[in-house]
């Protein structure tokens, strides 16, 4: 089976082509056109003009994923991210799949953009075993979801303010270190120094809760504080980055940790761009082999948003689907419910 998948919820667009052979998904090309060079201007993200680079890379961008077979007509599936993200630019990509859906007369799945990033775990890999507790970390989103099957999940908690991924990139914004925020952060860190004439301490919000919510809004305020009045060297640029990413990989993997033991995963999920975080997995890595558990982590570059995971995503909802359900797909998208546990 071919999949073609295509992502424009965000900053990226992509478009991806799988192929599914013996029930393992292969990547058969995952073209990413990123917006960031533009939006770095902004030090963010502008809606308006992600929406209107999204308009003229879309075709292009499919064009590359499609050069193997040539003709669209081979496909089989089409998967398109239609929700969470800024509504003009999945516009774009939505109307794009709809459009080949229409003329190619090929079944279209709409998927979740989070779901998409917990099944980038997916291909190339068949070892994931249920329960799995899942860790859905991006600039959007922190969210700890309990799988219990494919496509069966129980939300168990999620930020209740700014994402992980939002905090980096408001410190960097505050370090002026460039956009996005996560990577310039994480490379910052890494030049920090044991020596280094400064030592601090920040906040790990909400680590002994008992519950698997995050709060990083006030880690980003005590970062504020810290550079109030401070000439802010390259020195002590490089403590505060590091301990920054200290604190927010710290929560994410202890929470996630408890979370596994709790309801006892047999797996561990890392997606979404923060996963690409070295320290993070690493730590992770540390925390689920005292534990017994197995991790499973994404390449870095399907961490990050890409059009794989939502052609991936849309490969597995397929097959869950009864024979009724999947014309319906060829007459009306529509009609397919995404599950309402999880968080859109
Ligand atoms: O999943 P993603 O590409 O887009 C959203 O769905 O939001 O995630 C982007 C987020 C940004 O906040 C970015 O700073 C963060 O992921 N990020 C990282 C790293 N690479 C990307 N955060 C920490 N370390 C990284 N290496
Ligand atoms: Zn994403």
């Amino acid at each position: 089976m071919l999949i073609l998948g295509l992502e424009t919820s965000c900053d990226e667009t992509s478009a991806a082509l799988l192929r599914s052979e013996k029930g393992r998904l292969k990547i058969l090309s995952n073209v990413v056109s990123s917006q960031v060079k533009i939006h770095r201007r902004y030090k963010g993200i502008v809606p308006e003009v992600a929406a209107r680079l999204h308009l003229e890379k879309i075709l292009p961008v499919i064009k590359e994923a499609i050069v193997e077979i040539k003709n669209l007509q081979k496909i089989d599936l089409i998967a398109v991210t239609f929700g969470p993200g800024l509504i003009t630019s999945l516009l774009v990509g939505v109307e794009a799949a709809k459009t080949l859906s229409y003329l190619f007369k090929k079944p279209l799945i709409p998927i979740n953009h989070l779901e998409g990033h917990i099944y980038a775990n997916f291909i190339n890999e068949q070892s994931i075993r249920f329960p799995a507790v899942c860790l859905v970390v991006s600039g959007g989103h922190t969210e700890l979801v309990l799988m219990k099957d494919l496509s069966q999940y129980q939300k168990l908690g999620s930020t209740r303010d700014d994402a992980a991924g939002e905090c980096f990139d408001k410190v960097a914004k505050l370090l002026n270190l460039g956009y996005p925020g996560g990577p310039a952060i994480e490379k910052t860190a890494q030049a920090f120094q044991r020596d280094s004439p400064f030592s601090l301490n920040l906040p790990r919000p909400m680590i002994g809760t008992h519950d698997f919510d995050f709060s990083f809004s006030g880690l980003k305020t005590a970062v504020l504080y810290k550079i109030k009045g401070m000439k802010i060297d390259k020195n002590f640029k490089e403590a505060l980055a590091y301990e920054t990413q200290e604190a927010i990989i710290d929560v994410l993997a202890t929470k996630t940790a408890r979370a596994s033991r709790e309801f006892k995963a047999k797996s561990i999920i890392l997606s979404g761009g923060v996963a690409a975080n070295e320290r993070l997995r690493v730590m992770m890595k540390e925390k689920a082999e005292k534990s017994g558990k197995k991790l499973f982590v994404p390449p870095k570059n399907l961490c990050t948003d890409n059009a794989a995971m939502i052609a991936a995503a849309g490969y597995f909802r397929y097959h869950l689907l009864n024979k009724k359900q999947r014309l319906d797909l060829l007459n009306n998208w529509r009609k397919i419910k995404v599950d309402p546990n999880l968080m859109l």
